[in-house]
């Protein structure tokens, strides 16, 4: 669905990513995992037109988007929700999902929000809450439902799980795996939280210093000791999960 083909880029005179190749398939859930710094979110931005790619070629659906403009990628259909997720924190939910329905038709934005409160209970609950008092597992789960409001084929998720308790990034995991399973929606995603996302993934990616380490099955990644150790802090065989971003727990999760 999606193809990132000899991609370089970087922000100014800056370079980030070199010659980086990735083939994202439909339907499928297709993880980038990666020391901080490795360029994991410049090749989203690289894809969603923000960074400055200076070669190479992202093909969506057989066309070519570089230099598209962000709304315009998602009139194509993919939808991108930022690291830290992207919630006006002093409107309520219901109006971030009104927001990120802008330009919709009323109706359809009417159908659509309902819609993300039933695959989200948690959003009907609080609908009249401003978002700055959710807590970071449900700020996470109403950026997740913005992205979805404009119905797209393709989601990028970055770090989703950044400074979640583990029991509430673990929800946020299933929820990823059930926007493929139930919605058919193609996922790339970037987490640190490596294991439980090479669990869930299909394909997956290890980016080191901007360039592509590894690239297979996300299953085998786990089966790769040094490549785990190294740069995941995914300890071989003693069944542990060394994540490299330990999350803080976070004071009031449910
Ligand atoms: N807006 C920016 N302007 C300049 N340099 C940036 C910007 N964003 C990231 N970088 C640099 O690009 C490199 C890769 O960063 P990033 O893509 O955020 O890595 P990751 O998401 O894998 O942690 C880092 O050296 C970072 O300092
Ligand atoms: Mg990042």
């Amino acid at each position: 669905m999606l193809t990132v083909t000899n991609l370089n880029s970087g922000y100014g005179k800056l370079q980030v990513l070199y010659d980086l190749n990735i083939e994202v398939p439909g339907k499928g859930i297709t993880v980038i995992v990666g020391p901080n710094g490795a360029g994991k979110t410049t090749l989203m931005s690289s894809i969603m037109g923000i960074a400055r790619v200076t070669s190479g070629e992202i093909i969506y659906e057989n066309i070519p988007i570089q230099g598209e403009l962000t709304h315009n990628l998602a009139k194509k259909g993919i939808s991108y929700v930022p690291q830290m997720g992207n919630v006006f924190a002093e409107l309520s939910v219901m109006d971030n999902l009104n927001m990120a329905g802008f330009l919709m038709p009323r109706d359809e934005v009417k159908k659509k929000s309902e819609q993300m409160t039933e695959i989200f209970p948690v959003l009907k609950k609080f609908i009249h809450r401003d978002a700055g008092t959710l807590s970071g597992g449900e700020r996470r789960m109403l950026a997740i439902a913005m992205g979805l409001m404009k119905n797209p084929k393709l989601m990028l998720l970055d770090e989703l799980s950044t400074d979640l308790a583990p029991i509430i990034a673990e929800k946020v995991m299933m929820e990823v795996a059930r926007l493929r399973d139930e919605l058919g929606i193609t996922i790339l995603m970037v987490e640190q939280m490596a294991k439980r996302a090479l669990e869930i993934g299909d394909n997956a990616y290890l980016m080191v210093s901007g360039e592509v380490r590894y690239s297979g099955k996300a299953d085998d990644l786990l089966h790769e000791p040094e490549l785990c150790s190294m740069y995941l802090g995914i300890k071989p065989d003693s069944g542990q999960i060394a994540d490299v971003a330990k999350p803080s727990v976070e004071g009031s999760e449910e």
